[in-house]
């Protein structure tokens, strides 16, 4: 089953926006199968953000998410990544759709209150980096058989 890694970024823990955002993936019927609060530490914050080591806002991505507790989960379901991208919505929450996470909660692309893996590479990299194997946990909901076909 696919599996993708997302993060409620400090701002979002700070802005008490915890529970809307983990409301919405479960009303659409997605599993979480991973859920931790964590301060991250710069090691993994830079493992994390490797692709844009080179870019100017590196340091200061870093600095943010290692700033504060941070909530990593993964979650779980038919075309998860692709959708959980959906629902989180464009880069710059100005662009972001209304009805998306950032579409409906931000305004500013640096406070952009969540992290979701963006392809099937990228998820299971990430999945790995946060999470060990026995952190996450195989399990069956009942309510299966009124979601899929
Ligand atoms: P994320 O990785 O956090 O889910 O966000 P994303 O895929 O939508 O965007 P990405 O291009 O991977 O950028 C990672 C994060 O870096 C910050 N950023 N700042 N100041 C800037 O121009 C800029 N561009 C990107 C954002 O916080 C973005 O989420
Ligand atoms: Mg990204």
């Amino acid at each position: 089953m696919e599996r993708t890694f997302l993060a409620i970024k400090p701002d979002g823990v700070q802005r008490g926006l915890v529970s809307e955002i983990i409301g919405r993936l479960e009303k659409k019927g997605f599993t979480l199968v991973g859920l931790k609060l964590l301060k991250p530490s710069r090691e993994l914050a830079e493992q994390h953000y490797d692709v844009h080591r080179e870019r100017p806002f590196f340091a200061g991505l870093v600095e943010f998410i290692t700033s504060g507790p941070v909530v990593a989960m993964v979650w779980e379901g038919d075309g998860v990544i692709a959708s959980a991208r959906k629902l989180i919505g464009a880069t710059n929450p100005l662009n972001a759709e209304p009805g998306t996470i950032r579409g409906d909660l931000g305004i500013n692309i640096g406070r952009n209150i969540i992290h979701g893996s963006d392809a099937p590479e990228t998820a299971q990299k990430e999945v790995a980096l946060w999470f060990k194997d026995e952190e996450l946990v195989n399990w069956q909901p009942e309510l299966t058989r009124w979601l899929r076909e």
